[in-house]
């Protein structure tokens, strides 16, 4: 009920703005936008695509309209729509308590334990670590977890999302928490808030004015990330017992990979191995896989794992030619869903 009395107001608003608007914001509803990509090794490179009809604008006003995309790493050059939310079902997401989905889409889960860290991905240049939170009722054999923060580093630089705790869940209140080689950082609320790292080695814009954000770090990865409460539905249907002061408010995540190399770790990395041979077979219906011991790491932003192949220093070099490539773009609005960049003229 909270929910769509939410999403009637905001609607509300939302006409009140349009009938107040210009001829422009009419305009630009019927006539799609133009994206392009500026890596050079995109199919796209320096092309202006359409956006499709049914979803014209990149950044539509609309709370849970798909937005215009431009995958800049695909063979092909196409635009597609897609939800600024990330996909539970979708290759690449880690959702519930944890159920994950592996790049050769097979369904799993990974339990871990609660309170320690976990190595969702190491490669050469990308390491993406995982703390869970949790809980494990009297007479349970093991920990009910959720993922309640990210770290993630490449090259030189640390970032952390985090949802943050809280007894009580409202929607009203923004549940993300970010930092940047070890500063703080403030995204201020409201959709499409953006936040760039001084040479734009990354990227924060939220999905919606709280609580979602897509993290991009251009020619690696693209994080979509929403906080969410354990649902009282849930709390009944796995009997996690959750107690009635904490929310247990975790993340929603959905990654999208670029470039991972053949070597790449990690809980859900090693499900993007081409020749990987998932333990947990298509069609078996809560599949556990472990590797708790292999992928633990002493901290969020700490590369220790057993299995841990992280190597920065090897990518010093590529590091500075990507600054270079990306530090000298004048048309930078819009960045961040793949990597399509948005030029109005
Ligand atoms: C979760 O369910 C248990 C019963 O299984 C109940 O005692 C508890 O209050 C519930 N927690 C919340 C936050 O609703
Ligand atoms: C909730 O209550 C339990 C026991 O009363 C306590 O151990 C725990 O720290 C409390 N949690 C929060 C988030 O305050």
């Amino acid at each position: 009920m909270v929910k769509s009395s939410s999403i009637l107001s905001i609607a509300i608003v939302l006409l009140v703005w349009a009938s107040l608007g210009e001829a422009k914001t009419q305009a630009n509803k019927v006539k799609p936008e133009t994206i392009t990509c500026y890596n050079r090794g995109s199919k796209c490179f320096l092309k202006k695509v359409y956006c499709p009809i049914e979803c014209p604008n990149v950044q539509p006003k609309e709370p849970n309209a798909k937005g215009c995309f431009l995958d800049c790493y695909s063979p092909k050059c196409e635009t597609v729509c897609r939800n600024r939310k990330p996909n539970c079902d979708g290759p690449g997401a880690a959702c519930y308590d944890p159920r994950f989905i592996g790049g050769d889409g097979i369904v799993f889960y990974f339990h871990g334990k609660s309170n320690e860290h976990f190595s969702l991905i190491s490669d050469a240049n990308l390491q993406i670590n995982a703390r869970f939170i949790g809980l494990r009722p009297p007479g349970r054999p093991r920990d009910y977890t959720w993922i309640q923060a990210l770290g993630l580093m490449f090259g030189s630089h640390k970032f952390s999302l985090e949802a943050t705790k809280t007894e009580k869940w409202d929607n009203e209140i923004d549940h993300l928490q970010f930092s940047y080689n070890g500063e703080a950082l403030i995204v201020p609320q409201g959709l499409y808030s953006t936040w760039n790292s001084p040479n734009n080695e990354l990227i924060v814009e939220r999905a919606s004015s709280k609580n979602s954000v897509t993290v991009t770090v251009p020619e690696l990865v693209e994080i979509r990330a929403t906080v969410v409460p354990v649902s009282e539905q849930e709390n009944k249907t796995h009997n996690y017992q959750i107690p009635s002061n904490d929310s247990f408010a975790h993340l929603e995540v959905q990654f999208r990979f670029i470039g991972l190399s053949l070597e790449v770790e990690g809980v859900l990395g090693r499900t993007y191995q081409p020749d990987f041979k998932n333990p947990a077979k298509p069609g078996v219906a809560m599949a556990v896989v472990g590797g708790d011991d292999k992928y633990r790491t002493s901290s969020l932003l700490s590369t220790d794992c057993a299995y841990c192949v992280f190597s920065p220093e090897k990518n010093a070099a590529r590091e500075g030619s990507m600054a270079l490539e990306y530090g000298t773009l004048d048309c930078t609005r819009g960045i961040g869903g793949g990597n399509g960049i948005v030029c109005r003229k």
